[in-house]
Parts: C-alpha cells; structure tokens; sequence
C-alpha cells in the first residue's frame, strides 16, 4: 500500500483498505517522520508553563522557549485568575482529588447540582446536566435523543462532537450559514421523519464567524424543528454580557437545547445542555456517557466561579474586544486574507496544506506560536493559521505577531501585491 506522503492529509490513515491497525500504525509512523523532517508536523509540542499570553514550549529543533501563544481558547484568561484557582484549590481541600463514582451511584455532589442550577440560571433557563467534556455534551445528548426514525439537519461547520452524536440517527447538511439550502431541507423533509432537529454552533470554530440565530429561529418554527445551538466559542465573548450569540439575538427563549463547554472561558473542563427540566431529567438517566462515567472532579468548582467572574468583572471581555480588533486591523493592512470573524478567532487564509505547515513553523521561528489548521478540519482549498486573541495579551505582544506575519509575507510571498 502507498500512500503519497507530500500530498496526504491525517484522513487518509483513518481506515486503510488491507491492512489492520498494526500496519495502519506502521505506515503512520512512516508519514509522521517524513513531516517532522520537513518541518511539517506542528502538532502537539510540550507546553512547559501554563495556558497564558506567553508560553514555555519545547520545538524540535528550535532554539527558542518562550513564543506568543495564539492557541488557547481560555478568551478572558482565567485558567490564570488568582479567584479561579483558589477556588479549585479549596475545592480540593474539602472533597479530595476525585468524585469517585457516577451521578446516579454516588457521584452526585452539591457542588455538581450548584454548577448545573448555576450554568442553568446564566441562560436564563431552569435546567442543566453536565459532562466531564463539551464533546460528550454535544455528542452524548444527540445519541440520547436522535434515533434511526429522525432526521438531524446541520451546518457543514459544526464540531466533529455533533457529527458523532449523530451516528446513531441521519443526517443532511447544508452549506455554512446558507439559509436557502436549510429551508430546502426544512421543507423537503417534512413528514417524512418523527423528530427534526438544526444543530448549529454559536461561533463557529474554524472562521470565528457567527450563525445567523434569528432566521434560523424563524426557520426552526415555521418549520416546526427543534434547534440545538452550542455556543462553546461564543459564551464569555459575544454579547453584551457574554451569553453568546443568544444574548446578541436576544432569543433565550427561543432555543430549545444550548450546549457548550467549561474548557474555554470558563476555564476548567467539562460540558453542559441547558434544555428543559423534563428533557434535562430524561438525560440524566438516559445518556450512557453521563450515566455510566464518573463526574467531575471537585476541582470543578472552580467553573461556578468563573460564572461569577464573568458578571464581576466585565472588563476581562472588554480588552478581549480591544485585543480582538486590534489583530483584525493589524492583519487587515499588511493585505492578509482572513475570514468573516466577529470573535476571539482569528484565522489567516492560506490555501495551500504544505505553505500552511511551512508559515505555521515559520512564525514558530519568529516566537509566535499559531495552529495549522489543514483538510480534514477544513477543506484543502481553506487550509489557515487559526490564531486565539486572550484578554490578557499585551499589544505589544500582539505587536510582536504582526511583525512576525510581516516576516513571513516577505518570505513567502503570501500576499500578493
Ligand atoms: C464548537 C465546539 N464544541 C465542542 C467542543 C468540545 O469541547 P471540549 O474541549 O470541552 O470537549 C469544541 C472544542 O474545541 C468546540 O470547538
């Protein structure tokens, strides 16, 4: 079997006809070194401080320890914050290490149905279940509710957590954020299957781009869908008080299921859907992955104080935003070809899989420490850099990120003049 390395993705390895795991791993390996070797594998490198504006990490290769991050998703910067960790730390203190069993056989805390009511209340609504990750959120709830009889209808873009939710039921997808094809399909299935229901994101995580909440609503309704909406990348970022998108359309109502994440703004790690209390009850003893997993730690405490934070201390997301635009506008004048964004991310156009990995490692030599984000996360042709902006980066921090891309249109001819 061959497979051509200069032009393969990580897709091409998923499942390789002839040959068992043990080969797949073989030939893996294979791939692996010839993209060390060509500077072409900047995946996974060793972080030696915490998540933060500036981080230790270990390149092979490259001199350098301290580069500008770009890669976290911890928007306001809290995994940082003194309250935050002494929250975590004192929930250690009086529960231990571990929950020690799952929810309904012991797992339960208070401190767990605290966060649930909390995370419930920051919504607006009555009733929430955790996860130990935002994926299992996502995934978990939409095996526990879409069956074979039922019909999910998502954006091309949504999370892989939302295409593995749905293995168990079918699926149709319309093109990113296309409104026509989704009424199309609103329309054209009908009658046909017991239950439909539009996921969308918030924020979507490659672009930084934003769902458009109201029509879908519209559509959802006139349709009579269900809408299932998770916002991991736009709670603590969009909207006045940092809801997400439902804040900015003002459609906390209107939503039936809200998912998200605990590892972003609120800065641990976990997930949650925020749904009715009879669906959020169903869940509870219906979800394998909720049901037969252990909860989450009491460090976990931590989140309810991020909760807390986001509405004490609002000026974390205002210099997010002072940071957010001051990027757009630096990357907007030296001609770089970017995206729709309205959030935290930030991703530069590339277009090509192999200029991609040279410019990620490029601007690695530089001390910017950006994501190569290649096929299959998006499509060959939209191959980018996709870069986080923080609350806590400094301009001169974001000074030095512009300066380095100024270094790399220089070397690779990257904008054309
Ligand atoms: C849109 C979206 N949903 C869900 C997740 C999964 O969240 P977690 O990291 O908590 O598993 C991510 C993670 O990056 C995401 O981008």
């Amino acid at each position: 079997m061959k497979i051509d390395f200069e032009n393969a993705s990580f897709k091409d390895f998923e499942n390789i006809p002839g040959l068992d795991p043990y080969a797949w791993a073989d030939l893996w390996s294979e791939y692996v070194d010839y993209k060390t070797l060509r500077g072409q594998m900047n995946y996974r490198f060793e972080v030696q401080s915490g998540c933060g504006p500036v981080v230790k990490l270990r390149v092979p290769g490259i001199e350098r320890q301290d580069f500008v991050s770009l890669v976290s998703n911890d928007y306001l910067g809290f995994t940082q914050h003194p309250k935050i960790k002494e929250a975590a730390i004192a929930g250690i203190e009086k529960y231990g290490s571990g929950a020690g069993a799952s929810p309904a056989i012991g797992g339960h805390y208070d401190f767990h149905a605290e966060l649930e009511m909390k995370i419930a209340r920051f919504f607006k609504r009555d009733a929430a279940i955790t996860f130990t990750t935002g994926y299992t959120a996502n995934s978990a709830s939409i095996q526990a509710l879409l069956k074979k009889e039922d019909l999910a209808i998502l954006d091309m873009a949504v999370h892989a957590s939302v295409q593995e939710g749905c293995l168990l039921t079918n699926t149709k997808s319309f093109p990113h954020n296309d409104m026509e094809a989704l009424e199309r399909i609103l329309k054209n299935s009908k009658d046909t299957y017991r239950t439909r229901m539009v996921i969308i994101d918030g924020v979507y995580s490659q672009d930084g781009d934003l769902a458009p909440l109201d029509r879908i609503v519209e559509l959802c309704k006139h349709y009579g869908a269900y809408l299932m909406l998770d916002d991991a990348h736009g709670t603590g970022v969009i909207g006045k008080t940092g809801r997400g998108v439902i804040e900015l359309y003002d459609l906390y109502k209107e939503v039936d299921i809200i998912t998200g994440t605990f590892s972003k703004t609120f800065a641990h790690i976990g997930g949650y859907v925020v749904a009715s209390p009879n669906l959020i009850s169903f869940l509870k003893f219906q979800s394998r992955q909720h049901i037969f997993s252990a909860t989450a730690t009491p460090a976990s405490i931590c989140i309810s104080r991020a909760i807390d934070l986001i509405d004490e201390e609002p000026q974390w997301m205002d210099k997010l935003h002072e940071n957010m635009n001051y990027l757009k506008q630096g990357f907007m004048s030296l001609g770089l070809k970017t995206t729709d964004t309205k959030s935290a991310i930030v991703p530069v156009l590339v277009g090509n899989i192999n200029q991609n990995a040279e410019i990620c490692h490029l601007l690695l030599q530089a001390g910017i420490y950006a994501n190569q984000i290649n096929y299959p996360a998006v499509s060959r042709k939209d191959a980018r850099i996709r870069m986080s902006v923080m609350a806590t980066h400094e301009f001169s921090q974001l000074d030095k990120v512009l300066n380095a891309w100024e270094w790399v249109i220089q070397k690779t001819g990257l904008v054309k003049k």
